[in-house]
């Protein structure tokens, strides 16, 4: 069999130990040939492919970002005058004169979208998840977030004894656009004390009397995590907005620190490099299998699969019925209610 592997959307540490994962399986133990396909769709629409060998695949496993390049290329959005015609079209006939049994798309929802609707096309297609969103409906984890949260949560554990210094809140806001597991992992695992996510909304007098209950308990600086997705009056930047509010209403002076892509560029956590190995080669295993049309996904700590189908369209959030917040809501911490 002949596979091509892509990964397209923001890229996330642990896609490189995905592909080796993928293509060693493919090569070493089911003899298969594959190719890399560089810069997301992007490369299946101008046939930008290489032919990877076994040596090409070693020394990536810790690498972050992706070997392949990526791009948010959505083939199947309607296009203004892009003059490349109609896209999806251009991709089945690459696929066919690339001589592809299957295409392995490594990629967030919204490449699970588009691998779903290739698959509805007739393309055989096999969906890798990956994000430091963990947004991902169909599995309990993706790759990436692992080392998301290990980085969110040593910013935040390095905010503590500034703010407690100055007697200050801090305000960190960490990725998720749609979601708050960064923002919930981190925040739990760093001790925040307040902890504001997309799903759950806030009010800003709770937030306020969380802090101004802490100063009165002896303790006048706080750490609060938002996410960067919260919703906010004009869609101004959340911990910015956060930081003011706070600060105008409670008389305690505030900061903010915005964590960016710092979250999502370096190595892979151990952790994280194991889950993509595993999952890559699992997608091998269903190629070998001829069970396309799904995407491989983690339930219940075992390796398994879902149909692309179920996964489309589809977001994986947080509900106040979540462990993390049962357990913080009965240890004082505000999850802005
Ligand atoms: O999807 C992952 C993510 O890190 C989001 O949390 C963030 O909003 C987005 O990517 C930003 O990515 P980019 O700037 O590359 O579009």
């Amino acid at each position: 069999m002949k596979i091509g592997i892509l990964s397209s959307g923001g890229d996330c540490p642990g896609i490189n130990a995905t592909i080796r994962g993928v293509g060693k399986t493919a090569i070493m133990h089911y003899g298969m040939e594959v190719i890399g396909i560089h810069s997301g769709f992007i490369g299946l629409l101008n046939k930008d492919v290489e032919l990877f060998d076994e040596r090409r695949l070693s020394g990536i496993l810790n690498l972050g970002g992706t070997i392949l390049g990526t791009s948010r290329e959505k083939p199947f959005r309607k296009q203004l005058a892009s003059g490349l015609g109609d896209k999806p079209e251009i991709i089945r006939k690459n696929y066919d004169e690339l001589g592809l049994d299957c295409l392995v798309c490594i990629g967030g929802n919204g490449t699970q979208k588009t691998a779903a609707l290739l698959a509805e096309q007739g393309l055989n297609v096999i969906g890798v998840p990956k994000t430091i969103d963990n947004d991902i409906w169909g599995t309990d984890i993706t790759f990436g977030f692992d080392t998301a949260v290990n980085i969110a949560t040593e910013a935040i554990d390095r905010l503590h004894s500034t703010a407690s210094s100055h007697k200050r809140v801090m305000v960190v806001e960490v990725m998720g656009h749609h979601a708050g597991w960064i923002a919930l992992y981190a925040g739990m695992a760093g001790g925040a004390d307040v902890i504001l996510l997309p799903e759950l909304g806030y009010d800003l007098e709770k937030i306020n009397k969380t802090i101004l209950d802490r100063a009165h308990r002896g303790k006048p600086y706080s750490i609060v995590v938002v996410a960067e997705g919260l919703k906010t009056p004009e869609k101004k930047r959340p911990s910015d907005f956060i930081t003011r509010m706070i600060e105008e209403q409670t008389g305690i002076e505030s900061r903010d620190t915005v964590l960016g892509y710092i979250q999502r560029g370096g190595n892979p956590s151990p952790f994280d490099r194991n889950l993509a190995t595993c999952l890559g080669g699992h997608a091998t295993e269903l190629i070998a299998k001829r069970e396309f049309g799904k995407m491989v996904c983690m339930r219940d700590n075992r390796v398994s699969s879902v149909p692309l189908s179920e996964v489309a369209g589809k977001l994986k959030v947080i509900t106040p019925k979540h462990d993390l917040i049962i357990q913080g809501e009965r240890m004082g911490i505000s999850f802005g209610h």
